[in-house]
């Protein structure tokens, strides 16, 4: 099977890289020249954990162009992994992915090809495949479904920082299929490709489309009950969030996974995910409450956040250290990020701050110019500051003992209780998100792992 991936983006370079590291030829098209060039050259066109590794070893079967008809021709299957930003009203745009199909289209319709297939991979709102991009095909192309050509919708189910092993080990693989030709390539080709045995869940191009974002809308309605659950626990000497969702996520029906309480969703993905799935049912009429006050508590917890700084800070001192700019560790992404959003809660209450992230420094500096202050190092934020906010899991943060510290006294927010307050030091105070900040949690706590799981995800 040779193929074709449009976009090589965070996901596209990714997809493009572990297709042909796994043995097929693949041809990646981008409308970025220095995204093309880099594949060519056998570089990664962006950070992502293994990326440059797979680039290399696939060398001889991956290739980039900016030439859509060189994709057709040297192709069976494209994969159109481009952007589709949220609209104002909460659908995704399918502007680029319009663009997009329409030159394959033309391209296939002058290649004189008699079949092709294309997988739509990009996030949609549910009913676009069959609404507007397969007439869209027809039109440009001049041929019909399922008689000179085949759709898929196939999303992938990834996260930042760890895009290739998700790719390669999948829980799901969702394809929606215009007819069991199609789905059958897919499946076969994903057979070949993941090294676990994932579930392949095959199913109309609709339901697939309602799938992919159901799924994400869960996870944050997941990930905001935790987080109120944690919030709860603030106000409870002796609660312990951490024995708690290792105890629910103990139980099958829960399971643990996105259940730890602490800062709120962010990145491209969840959010937008979460308000298409509001956007999409109010479509059709129905109210989902429950996404929008998912939504709704996913603000409100950063705004919960900086009142727990703002109790902090001494007034002779108004600048606070936030440590952590990305959406997550492992990744440069501040799109949507709870550590920008409290920067911006702070510097409206007009309390100064200095900041420092091992990978999105870049980015944040190109958000807030000279808003903030840059550090060079997590030290150097001690240095400067005697209350900071550990935002995300960074190992670098979890490095963090009485050595960095250098005011007396300093307050830590530690928002994922990475820290060990017993190898902080007497000039400590440590609060961490989840727990009473009155002393009765034990000194030294012990940071919990989740609890083994008993049963299979995907039986
Ligand atoms: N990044 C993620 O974590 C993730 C996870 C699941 C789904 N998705 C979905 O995948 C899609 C792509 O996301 P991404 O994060 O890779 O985006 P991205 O912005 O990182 O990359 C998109 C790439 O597409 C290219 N592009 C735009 N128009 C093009 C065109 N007409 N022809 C060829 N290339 C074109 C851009 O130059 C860019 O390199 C989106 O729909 C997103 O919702 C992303």
């Amino acid at each position: 099977m040779k193929l074709s991936v449009i976009g090589l983006g965070k996901l596209g370079a990714c997809t493009a890289a572990c297709f042909a590291a796994k043995g097929f030829p693949v041809v990646g098209v981008d409308i970025n020249k220095a995204s093309v060039e880099a594949i060519n050259q056998g570089r990664a066109p962006l950070y992502e954990p293994g990326l440059q590794e797979l680039i290399e070893a696939a060398k001889d079967r991956l290739k980039a162009t900016q030439d859509y008809e060189e994709a057709v021709r040297e192709s069976e299957i494209s994969f159109l992994i481009v952007p589709t930003p949220s609209r104002e009203d909460g659908h995704f745009s399918d502007r680029y992915l319009r663009e997009a199909l329409g030159q394959l289209s033309a391209a296939l319709k002058k290649s004189g090809k008699k079949y092709h297939i294309f997988v739509i991979t990009s996030t949609v709102s549910p009913g676009t495949t069959e609404e507007s991009l397969i007439p869209l095909i027809e039109s440009a192309s001049g041929k019909k479904l399922n008689k000179d050509f085949g759709v898929a919708y196939n999303p992938e189910f990834i996260a930042l920082g760890s895009v290739i092993r998700d790719f390669l080990n999948p829980d799901l693989v969702l394809i929606g299929e215009s007819n069991r030709f199609v789905g059958d390539k897919l499946e076969k080709l994903y057979k070949a490709v993941c090294e676990n045995k994932p579930y392949i869940a095959r199913m109309s191009i609709v339901s697939a489309e309602i799938t992919k974002i159901s799924l994400n809308s869960y996870i944050t309605m997941k990930i905001s009950f935790a987080n109120t659950l944690a919030n709860i626990c603030e106000k409870i000497p002796g609660a312990d969030i951490d024995e708690i969702t290792r105890a629910l996520g103990a139980d099958k029906r829960i399971s643990p996974y996105y259940l730890k309480g602490g800062l709120s969703y962010g990145g491209p993905c969840f959010p937008r995910d979460n308000r298409a799935f509001a956007a999409f049912a109010a479509k059709y009429g129905v109210d989902a409450k429950l996404a929008k006050t998912t939504d709704e508590v996913n603000r409100l917890q950063v705004n919960h956040l900086a009142e727990t700084v703002l109790k902090q800070i001494p007034e002779s001192a108004r600048l606070v250290a936030v440590l952590g700019l990305a959406y997550k560790p492992n990744t440069c992404i501040t799109e949507e990020s709870p550590a920008v959003r409290l920067i911006e809660e702070l510097l409206q209450r007009e309390v100064e701050v200095i900041t420092y992230d091992p990978l999105a420094m870049d980015n944040a500096r190109g958000y807030f110019g000279d808003r903030i202050s840059y550090a060079s190092s997590v030290k150097e934020c001690f240095s400067h500051s005697s209350v900071c906010v550990v935002t995300t899991q960074a190992d670098e943060f979890k490095a963090i003992d009485r050595s960095y510290i250098v005011h007396n006294p300093t307050i830590i927010i530690d928002c994922w209780r990475i820290l060990d307050p017993a190898r902080l030091g007497k000039k400590v105070k440590y609060i961490a998100v989840g727990r009473a900040c009155d002393g009765s949690h034990p000194a030294g706590s012990r940071i919990l792992e989740p609890a083994p799981l008993q049963y299979k995800a995907l039986a």
